[in-house]
């Protein structure tokens, strides 16, 4: 690479092509790009994506029974439209689809932060709302998103923010939080979307994991014209290979959006397998209620081993411990790496530090990664100054069977 040419436009960098000079933008020089990798041998307990035998079957047959004019042809999106706006209690006018939630937050700061200019955003969040509001050169602020140790859900640092930025701007947060695994009760999001409404911002809500812990925040959509939600299949729907989301908006946000041609990157074979599987409530409701009993019989496993650590509640297909020695989150982490199981240590995430995060798969693979963590222990237990708060959820009736 050479310096800055002569004639560049200002924010370039000029990059020679074996010799061919050619300005880019700078503002991808501080950002990684890190295309996933196959680990074969590995369990990704890592990425959330749902891992649970009858979704597995239930995606499979759906899946087995497309058609081959359902993968062919450019998809038409009206029927999958008209089941989710069932699914979702909302009008098909608010609903947008995209190849996933992560194509949608980059389309939510393309076509509403970026003429702002400016992101309040609550952490920790998904890496995805930074990343491309840098591409957007767009401000962000942040604001912690939890308080204290073990960390608990705090809505007060956004709601401050809200009321003392300038109108108008984009203020971001995610519910229930990951990876956290916290939630804001209904009270606390109705209040972030007042306060928003009060002050001339738009809240944008991402309840990624929220079906798995009954919680939706579509009806505040229609109730606020300032909320829009991000909303993945991927996770609930055990769609993550698919690539699809949808953006829960009104209709005059969502026609904004639209104009930016979205669904020109979502496949036919991801409509056409969502609009087979949203219509299957009652099997979803079955799976993620197993989901929940398989997480607590986890969880009871590695509390009874480990009285001094603390889950985060409700969680949702993966479980955020938490321990009071903050160098547990990377042993843990690096003593499954040695049984080529893969978690995520929040060691260095801000709020989350003394933290780690499993995701889910079956009973006999959790059974197994609890037995792991039995192994490993704290280098000393600090006195704990805060008290520790009662846990949520049913007594602890079994471990993993
Ligand atoms: C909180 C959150 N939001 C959004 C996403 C992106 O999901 P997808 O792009 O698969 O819809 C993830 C994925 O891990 C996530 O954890």
């Amino acid at each position: 690479m050479t310096g800055p040419e002569p004639h560049a436009p200002t924010g370039t960098h000029t990059v020679s092509l074996h010799g061919f000079p050619f300005p880019l933008g700078t503002e991808t020089r501080t950002l990684t790009w890190q295309p996933r990798a196959l680990r074969p041998g590995v369990l990704n307990l890592k990425s959330c994506e749902l891992q649970h035998p009858w979704s597995e079957e239930l995606v499979g047959r759906e899946l087995a029974a497309l058609s081959l004019a359902e993968t062919l042809a450019y998809p038409v999106q009206d029927h999958a439209l008209a089941q989710l706006a069932a699914y979702h209690g909302l009008d098909r006018t608010h609903i947008l689809l995209t190849a996933g939630s992560d194509y949608g937050i980059g389309l939510v700061v393309d076509a509403l932060v970026r003429p702002v200019g400016r992101l309040l955003l609550q952490e920790p969040a998904f890496e995805a709302w930074r990343h491309y509001a840098q591409l957007r050169r767009v401000h962000v602020t942040g604001v912690p998103g939890t308080t204290g140790t073990p960390p608990a859900a705090d809505p007060a640092p956004l709601l401050d923010l809200l009321r003392s930025t300038p109108r108008p701007a984009v203020a971001a947060v995610t519910n229930p939080g990951s990876p956290s695994g916290l939630r804001y009760p209904p009270s606390a999001m109705r209040q972030l979307a007042r306060t928003a409404r009060e002050h001339g911002h738009l809240l944008v809500i991402d309840e990624c994991y929220g079906d798995f812990v009954h919680t939706s925040h579509a009806p505040l959509v229609t109730e606020f014209s300032n909320v829009v939600v991000v909303h993945s299949y991927s996770k609930t729907f055990a769609l993550a290979g698919l690539r699809i989301a949808a953006l829960l908006a009104h209709p005059v946000l969502r026609e904004h959006l639209g104009r930016f041609r979205p669904e020109n990157a979502v496949g036919a074979p991801a409509v056409a397998l969502l609009t087979r599987l949203v219509p299957q409530g009652d099997r979803w409701r079955e799976i993620w209620r197993d989901v929940r009993a398989i997480r607590q019989g986890f969880v009871d496993h590695v509390l009874a081993a480990h009285p001094d650590w603390r889950v985060l509640e409700p969680g949702a297909n993966f479980a955020t411990f938490w321990s009071p020695d903050p160098d547990t989150a990377d042993a843990a982490r690096d003593h499954l790496a040695a049984h080529r199981i893969r978690v995520r240590s929040l060691s260095d995430v801000p709020g989350l530090r003394g933290c780690f995060r499993v995701s889910l798969a079956d009973r006999p693979q959790m059974r197994r990664v609890a037995r792991l963590l039995d192994d490993v222990t704290d280098r000393a237990t600090p006195p704990t100054a805060v008290p520790l708060p009662a846990r949520e959820g049913p007594p602890p009736d079994a471990r993993p069977s």
